[in-house]
């Protein structure tokens, strides 16, 4: 029997994963629908919310899901704490890919916050150059502070513009070379860079790029998530998955111990 995985996705591991796990199990990935031409994923895609906790535990039961793997970004809290609340209420196991955060190292000049609110009051009253690297949902929280100049870089374009008067766009979608990001930071003069604590490497060319600069990054701590079972790389969750299965899914050859 093939066993049924719904994998929450809309980062680069959960489209890793998700390729690893097809070659064994039927494979579903979902995401939130809310970029526009998201990269292709390799496997069949359901799009857009599910209805909270309750519509998700009602998901899982019409699709016989086996198994929930909860691969969404760190900063994703609403989809994962619904992951872990319906699992548990459909009865079904969930396991999560959940990536280490970044630490300072020597040379870094973060001031840590705790919301996006805390990161706009961290710039201060003084007009600086900043460089925001958010989702485009976090950045209208900017407008309380129109005295800086902002280069905003997003895979979508923001609409409507900030209402700030000295704003730049730049549509991008990662990975970022450390070397690319300190070619923009120079370019655009950038004294104070805003981000999330994402981990990984795509992303990290940033922070890697103001440390060697000696630009302030104000950076967002991540929000708190679930604790279900969980492992920090794609290829460690592969092995879990790979495990439950021969745990439950024996294939009957297997059991008749042919
Ligand atoms: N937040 C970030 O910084 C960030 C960065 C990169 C990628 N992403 C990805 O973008 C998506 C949305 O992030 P968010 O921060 O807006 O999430 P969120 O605040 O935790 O979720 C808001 C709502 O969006 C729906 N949703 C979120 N992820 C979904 C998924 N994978 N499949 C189906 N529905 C989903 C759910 O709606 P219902 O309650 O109706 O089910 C959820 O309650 C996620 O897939 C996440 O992995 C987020």
């Amino acid at each position: 029997m093939t066993h049924r995985i719904l994998i929450l996705g809309g980062t680069t591991e959960a489209r890793q994963l998700a390729g690893k796990l097809a070659v064994r199990a039927s494979v579903t990935l979902s995401l939130a629908g809310r970029t526009e031409s998201p990269v292709a994923q390799g496997v069949p895609v359901r799009s857009g919310g599910f209805g909270g906790a309750e519509g998700l535990a009602a998901y899982l039961k019409e699709t016989s899901t086996d198994l929930l793997i909860d691969a969404t970004h760190p900063y994703a809290a609403r989809i994962s704490a619904n992951a872990a609340q319906a699992a548990r209420a459909a009865g079904v196991p969930i396991l999560a890919l959940r990536r280490p955060g970044w630490e300072p190292i020597e040379g870094d000049r973060w001031t840590e916050v705790d919301s996006v609110t805390d990161a706009v009051r961290a710039l201060g009253p003084a007009p600086r150059r900043v460089f925001l690297a958010l989702g485009r949902q976090e950045v209208a929280a900017f407008e309380a502070a129109p005295q800086h100049h902002y280069l905003i870089r997003s895979v979508d374009p923001v609409e409507p513009r900030l209402a700030v008067p000295d704003a730049d766009y730049l549509l991008a979608r990662g990975p970022f070379r450390e070397a690319d990001e300190r070619a923009l930071l120079e370019r655009h003069s950038i004294d104070v860079v805003v981000s999330k604590n994402s981990g990984g490497a795509a992303t990290y060319g940033k922070i890697a790029a103001a440390r060697a600069l000696g630009v302030e990054v104000i950076m967002i701590r991540r929000p708190m998530l679930p604790e279900v079972p969980s492992a920090e790389t794609v290829e460690a969750l592969a092995a879990i998955v790979n495990q439950f299965g021969a745990d439950h899914f024996a294939e009957p050859d297997a059991e008749r111990g042919v």
